[in-house]
């Protein structure tokens, strides 16, 4: 998928964002495990405002156990509530219910006090482009996709997916965008594979992963490629996994662009096992 948000683009889609804000209790807020700050949208705060959020780490499958345990340690910190999610499998989708009920407990107590009667919590799922929403609403849902329909005061085309009888979901997530002007974080973004096709050239994400686990994995890139020691070059690392993968081209020259789809496929893939590209710590922050 290419992302191209242009000034028009980013203001219509935080218009709408802040239209459907209007309809909801709380914000699910999905994040990448593997960056769950490049992975944020750089103005989520100012458009999320005052409303209550759940900030839901996804694909924790694909992130380092370690390190996502330290970003809940980061969220927690800053008075978030965050859960590590695998919407694909389903892992921790149990828990948000929960939850949302313990960060709307105030509200929804007050409406009873009111005389209100128990109503389903109601939720806007946010997040960048591939960050998983249309999973995760899939997820909740059980694929048995049932809509009640419009509300009074709701607009024809809102519809709402039933999450068993205490949630209900905005069919259609916010979708918001990236901060791209900020270079490592396109690098990191096209590392994990957010962004497929994209403007930044395939050999330089792959030196920017391959310095990335030679500093923080390099266990990992030894075992995956036969390695017995890491290069200090970059250029003869890439050089020695082309050799040893056969990613060749006549004459006996390295495929550079071979071996860096290769690269980048395996990592992308978990073939170098669960990795995290950002840690909340500021001396590992920027890789
Ligand atoms: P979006 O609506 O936010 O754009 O994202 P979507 O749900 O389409 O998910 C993007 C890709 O990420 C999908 O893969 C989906 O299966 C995968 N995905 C979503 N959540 C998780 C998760 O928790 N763990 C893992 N491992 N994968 C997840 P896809 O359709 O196969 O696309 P791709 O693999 O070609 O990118």
């Amino acid at each position: 998928m290419t992302i191209q948000w242009f000034p028009g683009h980013m203001a219509k889609a935080r218009r709408q964002v802040t239209e459907k804000l209007k309809l909801i209790d709380i914000v699910l807020e999905l994040v990448d495990a593997r960056v769950p700050l490049s992975s944020r949208n750089p103005m989520i705060d100012e458009i999320v405002n005052n409303k209550p959020r759940l900030v839901l780490l996804n694909k924790a499958d694909m992130a380092d156990k370690t390190v996502t345990k330290e970003w809940m340690k980061y969220f927690k910190n800053k008075g978030i509530t965050a859960l590590p999610i695998d919407s694909q499998s389903g892992t921790g989708i149990k828990d948000i219910l929960p939850a949302c009920k313990l960060i709307l407990k105030e509200k929804f107590d007050k409406m009873a006090a009111k005389g209100i009667r128990p109503r389903a919590v109601r939720a806007l799922i946010i997040g960048i482009p591939n960050v998983g929403k249309s999973t995760l609403i899939n997820r909740l849902a059980k694929k048995n996709i049932a809509q009640t329909g419009d509300r009074p005061g709701v607009t024809k085309a809102q519809q709402w997916v039933k999450v068993g009888k205490e949630m209900e979901l905005l069919d259609t997530p916010g979708i918001l965008w990236p901060k791209f002007e900020d270079e490592m974080v396109g690098y990191k973004l096209a590392a994990t594979g957010a962004i497929k096709d994209t403007i930044l050239n395939l050999q330089d994400i792959t030196v920017f992963a391959l310095r990335f686990l030679k500093e923080h994995y390099p266990e990992r890139l030894k075992d995956r490629y036969g390695l017995e020691e890491i290069p200090e070059d970059i250029v003869l690392l890439f050089d020695e996994i082309g050799k040893r993968r056969g990613c060749m081209m006549s004459g006996g020259y390295i495929d550079y662009d071979k071996t860096a789809e290769l690269i980048l496929r395996e990592m992308r893939t978990v073939k170098l096992g669960p990795l995290t590209f950002e840690a909340p710590e500021p001396v590992s922050a920027e890789i």
